[in-house]
């Protein structure tokens, strides 16, 4: 009983604005979510046991977004570019590229992490065709809701791709405004582990411009920490100071700092209002610390392993080859054959594969344990027609895709 008046407590405080429109509180009353909070802290602390942690030297983690936009108004069919927008900024946020971090009082800029996770649109290989990460879908209703048939091709959805190697992201129009809410490792079946986001706050153009104070994309920041274990810097719920977000280095916090609020401490100390895990308004959010950093990466490497060695990317902005490895191809444009050669700095030397894809998807070329800091020269086959082909080179954790030019 107790727990059916807490669902009501939360559901109407979040539906009448008494903290930011969320999900994330309506999901928390679920029966199980406490336990299974507790059974990942178990499963991370064995794996630490096993494992030594080596968040340093580990290879970039390149994480691969599906977007599934469930769409009955024609506004609520966002743009692809309004989707790259977003995942801009989630590259920006999550490697210290966001532009409030220059302006911020130093001691919170001290506390900045760079949590070195980038993120791409995916693209998979469907038999036929290389798909791209962006599915849409028309729906007659109104509203579908965020329950059930959202997730669901059958029932007028869209089905995730395997959501253990994709971040799923189903966009539709929430009802009361809800903002987003997203799924901690292991606290939903399968089918619809992922983030729900309401079309009017995915990046920052198109329908987002009309929707301040959550017009700059920092609710998926925030869903993505969530997705990944992470909690609200006041913990569990509002209330009390003890009941923390199980991250040593952010303070302990009370309440929900709301707008910009600058000078609060609710725990005699002062809160980390710039965290990207609170309810600050979109420009007032600035960072992740050291603690959640290790948090998010040790949900990746413990809870949700296959994510990082997802097969393909389509787009990767902030590419591995930053840190990881580079690849070049030459000549390309190429008449009759190209050679590829995959510059690697780390010591440990990973082998690729390489596959070459005509332009329908079919597979034409491939080979496999290339080694990097080397030339590798492939022939075309005789008698393919000039046009643009796709290189997909990869290893266990990266994989990248270059258009080659067959003239
Ligand atoms: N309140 C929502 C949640 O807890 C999202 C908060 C996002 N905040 C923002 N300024 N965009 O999941
Ligand atoms: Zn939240
Ligand atoms: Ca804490």
């Amino acid at each position: 009983m107790k727990r059916i008046l807490l669902f009501w407590f939360l559901l109407l405080s979040t539906l009448l604005g008494k903290s930011q429109p969320c999900g994330f509180d309506l999901i928390q009353t679920d029966r199980h979510f406490y336990s299974t909070i507790e059974q990942n802290e178990n499963v991370v602390k064995e794996w630490k046991q096993n494992n030594s942690l080596h968040l340093q030297s580990r290879s970039a983690i390149v994480i691969p977004v599906v977007f599934h936009i469930v769409w009955h108004e024609e506004e609520e069919n966002i743009t692809d570019q309004q989707i790259q927008s977003q995942i801009d900024i989630l590259n920006r946020d999550y490697n210290l590229d966001n532009i409030e971090l220059s302006s911020i009082a130093d001691e919170y800029a001290e506390m900045a992490a760079t949590i070195n996770i980038s993120f791409c649109i995916a693209s998979k290989f469907d038999g036929t065709n290389i798909v791209k990460g962006i599915s849409r879908k028309h729906i007659d209703r109104e509203s579908i809701g965020a329950f059930n048939n959202l997730y669901v091709s059958d029932r007028g959805g869209d089905d995730a791709w395997d959501t253990q190697k994709y971040l799923n992201i189903w966009v539709c129009k929430l009802p009361s405004g809800l903002l987003g809410f997203a799924t901690m490792p292991n606290s939903v079946e399968p089918y619809k582990d992922g983030i729900v986001m309401d079309y009017r706050n995915i990046g920052s153009i198109g329908t987002a411009t009309e929707n301040a104070p959550y017009h700059l994309g920092r609710t998926l920041t925030h869903e993505v920490g969530h997705y990944l274990n992470l909690l609200h810097p006041w913990g569990k719920q509002e209330g009390e100071c003890e009941e923390d977000d199980l991250v040593e280095d952010t303070p302990a916090q009370a309440f929900a700092n709301l707008g910009c609020n600058r000078n609060t401490d609710s725990c005699n100390s002062s809160d980390n209002h710039l965290n990207f895990m609170g309810y600050a308004d979109d420009a007032c959010m600035a960072l992740f610390t050291e603690g959640q950093k290790a948090r998010m990466i040790e949900c990746l490497l413990a809870l949700r392993p296959q994510l990082r060695s997802s097969e393909n990317c389509s787009n990767c902005i902030h590419q591995p080859d930053l840190e990881y490895s580079k690849v070049s191809v030459f000549p390309n444009p190429a008449k009759t054959s190209f050679s590829v050669f995959i510059e690697n700095e780390l010591e440990n030397d990973p082998l690729f594969q390489i596959e070459l894809y005509d332009p329908l998807g079919k597979k034409i070329i491939e080979k496999q344990e290339i080694k990097t800091n080397s030339f590798h020269t492939f022939d075309f086959p005789q008698h393919i027609p000039s046009g643009i082909y796709f290189l997909l080179v990869k290893s266990k954790d990266v994989s990248i895709i270059k258009k080659i030019t067959k003239t």
